[in-house]
């Protein structure tokens, strides 16, 4: 299955800012297209995400230099190559930075192409080998993995970044427990959605809309309040949820004499105040894992922290681990975190993705398959989800069509594809 045709094109995500779509075309006639997604609270070790910088066009947003990439260079880089090849294309795609070697993920400077350029193609190459092929996406990237429709962490307050800054915390998200497959968690997850707007209302919270993914993002005093709301709103709805928080700390952390602090609620703490104060939230809250608790540079107080919540908790590194092996193995060779964020466009191959939920599942650690704050219709992330055996999924909230692209997309393969009928899916609660 030779390829014969790369091409991109500039589309838009849903914020409506550019994002890259690609179109592979086999020799077998086979058409396949995939889209990339776009962080707004990106981690400063993430890979490169190539943007036209020209003020004339969508502020500067607009991504027609990786489009041209794609078309001038990494395109004809892979065409003749055997699109059942993923590790070759994509060792391909990374060397066209000028850096030969294997992809083994020991770099993620796309400074030259942009992972949104080199992620297109390597998503796209994949998408059209999986049909060549007549798999179902997941069953094609699986290889020798066991693939399992994974539990949705999913967002329903928002804060920080994602919410005009309202709150510190970025995300409140619920993790359904004990349900028998994603379908029923789902639906209990929609019943929180809904109460936790019933509760805001009550407490004379204005909602004009919801947050970038799909979560409310109410003016509160506290993320403490977002918080306990969150749990009243499970204890109301009668379902079975641990709370998971996505602290994202980068975002509202400093140092003062080379000390990290975290500005929050008009006050300053320290790493150590940072533990503390979650610490306490954990039993009175109900809460099951913590991402990004402390800043992405801040290794001292988080070797400190999953000391302290380690074993009580999932301690999930976001832009602390960008997808990157080195950065993945540095955590574990320190004893830092337990669990890694797993977003393809922060490294920007699909064989690099890959090696870190291998490398995480081989130490240990778990691994979160996650979408990003601005998202396209593109459903590839819940195959991928399912391929890699994760076992997690974080896609935002249930409201938001490009959202919903991944759910029903994860309902389908669990309904249809896995082929095990009702009740017995192979949903695995984690915990
Ligand atoms: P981002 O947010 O896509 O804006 O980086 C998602 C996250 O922090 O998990
Ligand atoms: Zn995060």
């Amino acid at each position: 299955m030779k390829i014969q045709r790369v091409r991109a094109m500039e589309i838009l995500d849903s914020r409506g800012s550019p994002t890259v779509q690609c179109e592979v075309l086999l020799s077998t006639g086979v058409r396949a297209t995939a889209q990339v997604p776009s962080g707004a609270s990106t981690g400063r070790h993430e890979a490169l995400e190539l943007r036209d910088a020209d003020p004339g066009r969508y502020a500067g947003k607009g991504v027609l230099l990786a489009v041209r990439q794609i078309d001038r260079l990494l395109g004809p880089a892979v065409v003749g190559m055997d699109a059942l090849e993923q590790p070759a294309i994509d060792q391909r795609l990374v060397e066209q930075n000028g850096q030969p070697g294997r992809v083994d993920a020991r770099t993620n400077d796309h400074a030259k192409l942009g992972a949104n350029a080199t992620l297109a193609v390597s998503c796209a190459v994949a998408r059209s080998a999986a049909i060549g092929a007549g798999l179902p996406l997941w069953r094609y990237l699986a290889g020798d993995r066991k693939p399992i429709v994974p539990v949705p962490m999913v967002n329903i307050i928002s804060g920080g970044l994602h919410a005009g800054r309202n709150i510190e915390f970025q995300d409140f998200l619920v993790i359904p427990r004990g349900y028998p497959d994603l379908a029923s968690s789902l639906e209990a997850v929609t019943l929180v959605h809904r109460t936790v707007r019933a509760l805001l209302k009550r407490r004379g919270c204005v909602l004009t809309g919801v947050a970038d993914e799909g979560g409310w993002g109410p003016q509160l005093d506290s993320n403490e309040e977002a918080t306990s709301v969150l749990r009243q709103a499970i204890t109301e709805s009668g379902a079975v949820m641990d709370i998971a928080l996505d602290v994202a700390a980068s975002h509202f952390s400093g140092a003062a004499a080379g000390i990290p602090s975290y500005r929050m609620e008009g006050r300053s703490l320290t790493s150590e105040g940072m533990a503390d104060l979650l610490s306490g939230w954990i039993d009175r809250y109900g809460i099951a894992s913590i991402e990004d608790p402390l800043a992405e540079d801040d290794w001292d107080g988080w070797k400190l922290i999953t000391k302290q919540l380690g074993s009580r908790v999932k301690l999930v590194g976001d832009d602390l681990f960008v997808t990157n092996i080195e950065r993945l193995n540095r955590g574990i060779r320190e004893g830092v975190a337990n669990s890694v964020l797993v977003k393809m466009n922060q490294i920007g191959t699909l064989t690099q993705t890959f090696a870190v939920v291998d490398r995480a599942r081989e130490a240990g650690y778990g691994a979160v398959i996650s979408a990003r704050s601005g998202e396209t219709e593109d459903p590839f992330l819940a195959d991928l989800a399912v391929a890699s055996g994760a076992g997690q999924i974080k896609i935002g909230s249930i409201t938001r069509s490009e959202r919903l692209a991944k759910y029903n997309r994860l309902l389908e393969i669990e309904k249809w594809e896995m082929g095990t009928g009702s009740g017995d899916s192979l949903f695995k609660n984690n915990r």
